[in-house]
């Protein structure tokens, strides 16, 4: 057995696939999740395809004398990788302190309780959101950041300002956050995958589900924009490809090889697709039509975002090696056969 690795916000999407990459990697993980956004069923799920049952606490991260609480149980723990966190940005529009709150103090209460546990090593899941309406393509990590449209991006734009302000003032502690660009897709066993609560916001969940017949139709949020069918182009990416780049980045730190105390990475395949491209390749996955319709456009969304793969390439040894077929296949998979059955 490796190293024990603290992962919050494990029952999650992105941190369900991670755990289990990092399972089959050895590493000793422990779950730290308060479920306000996933369910404990997870963890049937992941022993059910990795063999292993990791450690669960369920734990607000909101509160510091909670969060303290388990990170003095796991002292032993070599690193944290922080998922938890909300993340619909029309509910963050409407309710922007729930997101403030939970977001960045979640944050600094992480980094308070590793400090005071010395577990020294932190991957913070940032997003292409803190890159706001960028000028020039693909976008590069040396971009400048914008302050996002939501205040669900803002939290994220913070959060990297705390980091770096953090990593700065002590030389203890290294980070690495890796800007998402568009994650979608499942695990290859159809057992997790993503669970929108309520009307999805992110257009493959929306998809799926319309074909599915849990939607009446697809509204496609504007068709004017400057792009080759006028229609926003974005970076999707498969979670599993994301799950193994966190592997990366793990490594990266447990060894030392970090040239600085915070570094950031894109995590993109650098391929952009339409939303029309998107409704079409999933026409021809699953063999059926899809109903959408052209509607206006959207508040704060912005023509163009594909990412510059080069530093994860050169530096983390990472690349996304799935297709937008691989993806495709997977989320629908996912929706028919199984999301139904959690709770
Ligand atoms: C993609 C494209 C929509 C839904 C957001 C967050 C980002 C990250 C990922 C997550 C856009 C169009 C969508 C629909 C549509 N956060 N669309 N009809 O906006 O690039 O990024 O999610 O945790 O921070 O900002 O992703 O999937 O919402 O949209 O036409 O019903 O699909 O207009 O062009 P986005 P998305």
């Amino acid at each position: 057995m490796k190293d024990k690795i603290i992962v919050t916000g494990g029952c999650g999407y992105i941190g369900s696939h991670t755990v289990i990459t990092l399972i089959h990697h050895n590493y000793e993980v422990v779950i730290i999740d308060d479920l306000s956004n996933s369910s404990p069923q997870i963890l049937d799920r992941i022993e059910s395809i990795s063999g292993v049952r990791p450690h669960f606490e369920q734990v607000d991260l909101k509160s510091f004398e909670a969060t303290q609480a388990v990170f003095k149980t796991h002292k032993d723990a070599k690193a944290v990788i922080h998922f938890a966190a909300h993340k619909a940005v029309a509910e963050s529009i409407q309710n922007p302190l729930m997101y403030y709150q939970n977001n960045l103090f979640s944050l600094l209460n992480v980094l308070k309780a590793q400090q005071e546990n010395s577990i020294n090593h932190l991957i913070f899941s940032s997003s292409a959101t803190v890159y706001g309406n960028p000028s020039k393509m693909p976008i590069t990590e040396d971009a400048p950041t914008q302050r996002s449209s939501s205040p669900y991006g803002n939290t994220k734009k913070i959060a990297e300002e705390i980091l770096e302000d953090f990593t700065n003032s002590q030389s203890e502690i290294s980070v690495i956050s890796l800007r998402y660009f568009n994650p979608i897709g499942a695990h290859a066993s159809g057992q997790i995958g993503e669970f929108p609560s309520g009307i999805p916001n992110n257009l493959m969940p929306y998809i799926t589900q319309t074909a599915a017949g849990i939607r009446e139709k697809l509204m496609v949020f504007g068709n004017d924009y400057p792009t080759k069918d006028g229609t926003p182009i974005r970076d999707y990416i498969h979670v599993v490809d994301l799950a193994e780049a966190h592997l990366k980045a793990l490594e990266r730190l447990l060894d030392a090889s970090a040239t600085s105390s915070l570094e950031v990475f894109n995590l993109g395949t650098g391929n952009g697709f339409s939303v029309l491209e998107m409704i079409k390749a999933f026409e021809a996955v699953s063999g059926r039509p899809l109903n959408y319709e052209i509607t206006d456009r959207r508040p704060g969304d912005v023509p163009e975002m594909f990412a510059s793969t080069t530093l994860a390439k050169n530096v983390l040894k990472w690349e996304a090696s799935r297709n937008l077929k691989d993806m495709i296949q997977s989320s629908w998979t996912w929706e028919q056969n199984l999301r139904s059955e959690l709770k």
